[in-house]
């Protein structure tokens, strides 16, 4: 029988990824990370399009040489329609396009939070174990947070999210206060490690129901560092360990409340966490400590899945292609997309 490889392309932000699965296990994922955003503090769109546009064609080359698959052998091109930056995202489309017309196979959209949430079904290997439906998804990226009951691959209900700033940009919002390098929340990560989580208190939010609120967090740790400044010249240096590890301990504590709600309320047994804020070593921490407390299985994805890359496209391009939902060739990419 002939194998299905689906080609994978993520381009919604500011990484270029390429992947293949073949049957269902990854057999390549290639990620071009952007550096020229690091000095401005943040993603600059029109730079990253320009990045996307050098990266796209070596990227899916590599994916391919390592994957040891011939063009000839695609079943399906699956790519990232959106949410993200449009000029980012137009590249991937257009990309993908391209290539599906120029080889005559179908070309399979994807959400991309459908991704992060599906990344638990990559397998690299055949004995590799995945979730079992149903699953609650803690989603907690620089552009998302979000509790997302998950009922089938195709079949995802969105709980509680974010009324304004996300997990990931609350990470990076403290750390640009202390004047780290963006993005900020892999270094207060690192930071956090040697300092003491008690030595500052941040406001928490009081929202109703499962939504999350990030902004007055960001704005007491704000005040906290303005008022240390007033006094000490060095407040950041000097307690740069303790704040990070503060305002660490008080974004999980955030995240941990509305999650737990969560569990009585739907009473599943397994919880995934998926994003690039769960690669904080905290976070991972807390999930598999609070899973390990209440008998629940917890999924916590290897770090190279977190982040933004196309092995989660490609697996969510799979179950899709399986399910023989393709997409016609004038498909538009989305800015904003929900679950
Ligand atoms: O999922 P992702 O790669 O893409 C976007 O949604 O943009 O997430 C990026 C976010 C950034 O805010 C980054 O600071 C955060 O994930 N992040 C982390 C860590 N690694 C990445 N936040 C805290 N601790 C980390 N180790």
């Amino acid at each position: 029988m002939k194998e299905n490889v689906i080609l994978g392309i993520e381009s919604s932000c500011d990484d270029t990824s390429a992947a293949v699965i073949v049957d269902g296990i990854l057999r390549s994922n290639v990620i071009a990370s952007q550096k020229v955003h690091e000095e401005y503090g943040g993603v600059v769109p029109e730079l990253a399009s320009r990045a996307h546009q050098q990266n796209i064609v070596p990227v899916v080359d590599a994916a391919l040489r390592q994957a040891g698959i011939a063009r000839g052998d695609i079943s399906a091109i699956a790519f990232t329609r959106g949410p993200g930056l449009l000029g980012s995202l137009l590249v991937g489309t257009s990309f993908a396009k391209g290539l599906a017309l120029g080889l005559d196979i179908p070309l399979v959209d994807v959400n991309h939070l459908h991704g992060h949430v599906l990344s638990h079904f990559i397998r690299e290997n055949a004995d590799d174990e995945v979730p079992e439906f149903p699953f609650l998804a803690l989603l907690i990226s620089g552009g998302n947070s979000q509790i997302i009951l998950v009922k089938a691959a195709d079949d995802m209900e969105i709980l509680g999210r974010t009324i304004d700033d996300a997990a990931g940009e609350a990470f990076d919002k403290c750390a640009k206060v202390m004047g780290l390098p963006y993005p900020g929340g892999p270094h207060i990560d690192r930071l956090a490690a040697e300092g003491n989580p008690k030595a500052f208190m941040f406001s928490k939010p009081h929202i109703p129901g499962l939504d999350y609120s990030f902004s007055g967090l960001k704005t007491s740790f704000l005040y906290t560092v303005r008022d240390g400044l007033k006094t000490d010249p060095d407040f950041i240096d000097r307690n740069r360990a303790d704040l990070a590890a503060s305002v660490q301990r008080a974004i999980i504590d955030t995240l941990m409340q509305k999650l737990e709600i969560a569990v009585k309320q739907t009473g599943v047994r397994s919880v995934a966490i998926g994003g690039g804020v769960s690669a904080n070593s905290g976070v991972r921490q807390a999930v598999g400590d609070f899973c390990a407390a209440r008998g629940l299985k917890a999924w916590i994805p290897p770090r190279k899945f977190t982040t933004d890359n196309a092995a989660m496209v490609a697996i969510a391009g799979y179950f899709k292609y399986l399910r023989g939902e393709t997409c016609p060739l004038d498909a538009a990419p989305f800015a904003r997309i929900e679950i």
